[in-house]
């Protein structure tokens, strides 16, 4: 018998475990586009725990996209010096400027609008979309792209899964509570689908999990050989 994976219960698993991350809001509060924005870029390559402190301290010095955009650039560079992959730091100035200029200081609600500006590609756009205004998107990063490819054990390899897994994400995440959903995904494959011995007992996908049924968890995702 084929069980879906429920989104309920990602979400349900969701509010009881649910990290508390200085850019999320609290449950049921809106949360602010210029922090998500602000924490999804620096996420991208550096961890949580390194993430943490800067971007407290970043948002001190810029406590807006206003500030931000208004900044000299030394001080942006200055402000993320530690961080690393400074292309990021340029780029984040760049948006915000942009976000200014085309924008009026707001950040635009969709995905297609959020992707035309600097250094925002497919994952922040839809990250942005979903946790700062409710759409619903599919934001895939690592973590996400090996729970979902384990959840529906995607035979295809990495990187040519990208679309398929990408669909199979956008299928599952509901109508109601999208951006709570995301960082769900992120968090499950954060914490408990990890790629080593992930913690399936206490997962709240295990029953519909392919993967699992198969006992072939740590073989998702395939991955070209090279
Ligand atoms: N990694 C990238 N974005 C994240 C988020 N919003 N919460 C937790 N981990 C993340």
């Amino acid at each position: 018998r084929v069980t879906k994976p429920d989104p309920a219960d990602l979400l349900a698993w969701y509010d009881r475990h649910r990290r508390d991350l200085p850019w999320r809001a609290g449950a049921g509060e809106a949360a602010d586009p210029y922090r998500v924005w602000l924490s999804e870029i620096m996420l991208q390559q550096t961890t949580v725990t390194a993430v943490r402190p800067f971007y407290e301290a970043f948002l001190k010095r810029f406590p807006s996209v206003a500030a931000l955009a208004e900044a000299p650039a030394d001080s942006v560079m200055q402000a993320w010096a530690g961080l690393g992959y400074y292309s990021r730091a340029r780029n984040l100035h760049a948006c915000a400027k942009a976000v200014v200029e085309r924008h009026g200081g707001r950040f635009p609600e969709t995905e297609d609008e959020l992707l035309k500006l600097p250094g925002i590609g497919a994952y922040t756009a839809a990250a942005v979309a979903a946790i700062a205004f409710g759409r619903r998107a599919a934001a895939v990063d690592g973590n996400v792209e090996r729970v979902v490819s384990r959840l529906f054990s995607v035979e295809e390899p990495l990187p040519k899964a990208r679309p398929l897994i990408r669909t199979l994400t956008l299928d599952l995440v509901p109508d109601g509570r999208p951006g709570d959903f995301a960082q769900a995904l992120m968090d499950l494959g954060a914490t408990i689908c990890t790629p080593k011995r992930p913690a399936c007992a206490l997962c709240p996908w295990m029953v519909p999990c392919k993967a699992r049924a198969e006992g072939l968890q740590e073989a998702y995702p395939k991955k070209l050989r090279r």
